[in-house]
């Protein structure tokens, strides 16, 4: 437990499933107010409040694009209104579609850059302005992925929007570090969430994934939850602009395991 969370508040985009919800509970057993952002599974965001409320927590679920401004503005004033403050805004949501570069449609190729990519800015945007009001020094952890180093073919999209979420959270990282506000991604490998569901099923697509990752199994969802709680907390106060990757070893060039190059 991270005691200096008692009592805060958070923002957690797209907290309904996956990754997202396991941020979300873990906060929420952290003992803060967390704000959980659904897109269109009202279930899914209702079930992670109702987790977080059996365990004494607090928890709203609110509906928003966190595509255009509007949502995140819907977002900030859930936080504002339901528990008075902001201290955590978790830029989680995010989506991934499959297409070979060359048949990639500019709709979808537009679709995930407005929420991987626009998202992250609209709410890095509204949780800087709060905290620049409030004078505090709040936090905003950003959700990235493996390949915002590692190339993904026919994943193109993905991979430019999470290598964009990059450079984007190590320039406000440093544009802020002054007033004490943290800026931090989290870039995750293979984990167990609905995003990967279908993979998964295919035991060969599975052991594909598997011979990437040298600790030799897809993460867990609390796996990068943990590590969530801790760039929210003040254990972290020196860390800005950091990334910490969550993926088993999957950015170590596995193959070298194998290999002498
Ligand atoms: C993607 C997963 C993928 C993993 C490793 C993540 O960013 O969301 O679908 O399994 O990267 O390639």
């Amino acid at each position: 437990m991270y005691t200096d969370l008692k009592n805060k508040v958070a923002v957690v985009t797209g907290g309904s499933k996956g990754i997202g919800e396991a941020i979300a509970i873990r906060l929420g057993q952290e003992r803060m107010s967390v704000v959980i952002n659904y897109h269109s599974d009202e279930e899914g965001a209702n079930e992670a409040v109702e987790k977080i409320e059996k365990n004494g927590g607090k928890a709203v679920a609110v509906q928003a694009d966190i595509g255009d401004e509007e949502g995140a503005a819907t977002l900030l004033n859930a936080a504002l209104d339901n528990f008075g403050t902001l201290d955590l805004w978790v830029n989680n949501a995010g989506m991934e579609n499959k297409a070979s570069t060359h048949e990639l449609s500019f709709d979808d190729w537009s679709k995930v850059m407005n929420v991987n990519l626009d998202g992250v800015f609209l709410g890095s945007k509204t949780a800087l302005n709060q905290f620049l009001k409030e004078d505090k020094k709040g936090t905003i952890i950003n959700m990235s992925s493996v390949h915002d180093k590692i190339p993904w073919p026919t994943f193109s999209h993905y991979a430019a929007s999470k290598g964009g979420v990059k450079l984007f959270t190590e320039s406000i990282a440093l544009e802020y570090a002054h007033k004490g506000i943290r800026v931090n991604m989290i870039s995750p490998g293979a984990i167990n969430t609905a995003i990967n569901a279908e993979k998964f099923e295919d035991e060969q697509a599975k052991q594909t994934t598997l011979n990437m990752i040298p600790m030799d199994y897809i993460g867990k969802p609390e796996e990068v939850s943990a590590a969530a709680a801790w760039l929210a907390s003040s254990e972290s106060s020196y860390v800005t602009g950091t990334t910490l990757y969550v993926d088993g070893g999957m950015t170590l060039y596995p193959s070298f395991e194998k290999g002498d190059g």
